[in-house]
């Protein structure tokens, strides 16, 4: 569809993978129901323009140095971006907002990420109003609202002992489960996940890459608790097929054509997403177990993901010969198309939302091992709700990853588990299609922001009417 409805939308991500993704997926649904769109987003893990040319976009300086740049304390750097970049967002925005300049469609609304928490204060100074994207699932977003409840009955922060404790007031959560990031201060990720929850309640609507089917209970909880509307309008990346990418890393696209030269459904697709690391000690016995499952195997070792950069290159010869000819090791996949190849049979992941979005959504059954924030939910749902998977118990030893994979991926055992992901994996793609549940979402959304946009549109024009009178 190329009739533009004469109102932007200014999307701003946060920039790491995990979001850029289902935000510039948003902008490109939004696109297609006429919405013109701006990206606005930081210099530091910029978006390609050229991937998308039907977007504008506009760049503000983030202020971080390398070094701070660079850190893994998650909550440190979210915390830093939202103190730098508070001040060149909202003049950028308002340059934006008076007088249009090339940006001519007046903006009608900006959609940000729910880590921005200066975002509410500049939409209300600037008379715009801000949606929230949430780019993880409506579980893990219930459990940041109920997380001063945890943390009052003691279940965090934990010392490790309490960790396969049930949490009575959330079943079917184990206290392993409930989000923590590692950083040098806790009380800077409570903080984050508090405030996290301020701008979604403080926002005109909170969208969501979930559909109703598979987060029901979840979302009518959110629906209570926020107050404000609610829009599951996934899974983004099956709602408009296109080939643009918005990988930060090049892809490594030979792993397709060696997906291409593997029997059907036998291959384990192995990634712990963009910001997940692990020791040398555990690539290798990833990579031994990897080999004894007897299965063809794909396995993403990110740049700086494992403690030696030169892991596998410089690795000793008698390690890679117990590999050679069993899988293919990659530094960045196509994933969304890895998983939709018709070669993969299983998916081990760190259970990022996205992923685990990704993996539902082509009916591939997941080993689940997740490290932080909300992969702990996430993972407890594939395994414990919907039945989509199973958890890596036992350690990250070669025997026991053997045992797993072959479980999840040929054994009888595993059987049901991957009925149920192909089960799912119709109902992902029938909320999408007319009258889905995803389809009216949407649907609601778009009125949502119009008759918004128009109701601002005609409060503007009543104070100039009376400033004339
Ligand atoms: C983190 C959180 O864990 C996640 O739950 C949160 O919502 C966003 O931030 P991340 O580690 O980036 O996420 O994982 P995930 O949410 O799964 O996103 C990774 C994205 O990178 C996916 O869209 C995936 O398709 C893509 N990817 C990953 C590739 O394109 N190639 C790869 O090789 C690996």
């Amino acid at each position: 569809m190329n009739q533009r409805n004469n109102h932007r939308l200014v999307l701003f991500p946060l920039p790491f993978q995990g979001h850029m993704n289902p935000m510039l997926q948003l902008g490109r649904i939004l696109y297609t129901r006429g919405f013109s769109i701006t990206i606005l987003h930081t210099n530091f893990n910029a978006p390609d323009p050229s991937s998308h040319p039907h977007f504008a976009f506009r760049s503000i300086a983030n202020g971080l140095d390398r070094s701070e740049a660079s850190t893994l304390d998650i909550p440190r750097l979210v915390s830093l971006l939202n103190a730098r970049c508070a001040s060149p967002f909202e003049e950028c925005l308002r340059e934006m907002m008076p007088s249009p300049g090339v940006d001519a469609v007046p903006v009608a609304c900006l959609i940000s990420d729910q880590l921005f928490s200066f975002m509410c204060g500049v939409a209300e100074r600037l008379k715009v109003r801000a949606l929230v994207l949430r780019t993880g699932g409506a579980a893990s977003l219930y459990v940041y609202t109920i997380l001063p409840v945890l943390k009052e009955k003691g279940y965090v922060p934990t010392d490790g002992s309490r960790s396969e404790e049930a949490v009575k007031e959330f079943p079917p959560l184990l206290v392993r489960d409930i989000p923590v990031v590692d950083s040098q201060k806790p009380e800077m990720m409570f903080r984050l996940f508090d405030n996290l929850v301020k701008v979604v309640k403080s926002s005109t609507g909170v969208i969501f890459n979930t559909f109703e089917e598979l987060e029901h209970p979840a979302l009518t909880s959110l629906r209570e608790v926020l107050s404000v509307p609610v829009f599951p309008i996934g899974p983004f990346h099956k709602c408009c097929v296109t080939s643009s990418s918005s990988s930060l890393l090049a892809e490594d696209r030979s792993c397709i054509s060696w997906l291409d030269e593997q029997p059907l459904k036998s291959v384990i697709y192995v990634s712990f997403g963009s910001s997940a690391a692990v020791s040398n000690a555990e690539i290798l016995e990833i990579a031994l177990g990897l080999a004894d499952s007897q299965q063809p195997f794909l396995l993403v070792v990110r740049p700086g993901s494992v403690g030696d950069p030169e892991w596998p290159e410089k690795s000793p010869s008698h390690f890679l010969k117990a590999l050679e000819g069993r899988g293919k090791i990659v530094k960045w996949a196509p994933q969304v198309e890895v998983l939709a190849h018709p070669a993969v049979g299983a998916f081990w992941t760190h259970n990022g939302w996205n992923s685990t979005v990704e993996s539902i959504s082509e009916g591939v059954p997941m080993l689940c091992m997740p490290c932080f924030a909300d992969q702990g939910v996430n993972a407890r749902y594939v395994s414990d709700v919907w039945g989509v998977g199973v958890h890596l118990n036992g350690g990250l030893e070669r025997e026991n990853i053997a045992r797993a994979i072959k479980r999840v991926l040929v054994e009888r055992e595993g059987e049901e588990t991957r009925q149920r992901a192909l089960v799912l994996k119709e109902k992902a793609s029938g909320c999408l299609t007319p009258g889905g549940s995803s389809y009216r979402g949407l649907d609601g959304l778009v009125n949502h922001i119009l008759r918004c946009d128009s109701e601002d549109r005609l409060s503007a024009l009543e104070v100039s009417v009376n400033l004339c009178n």
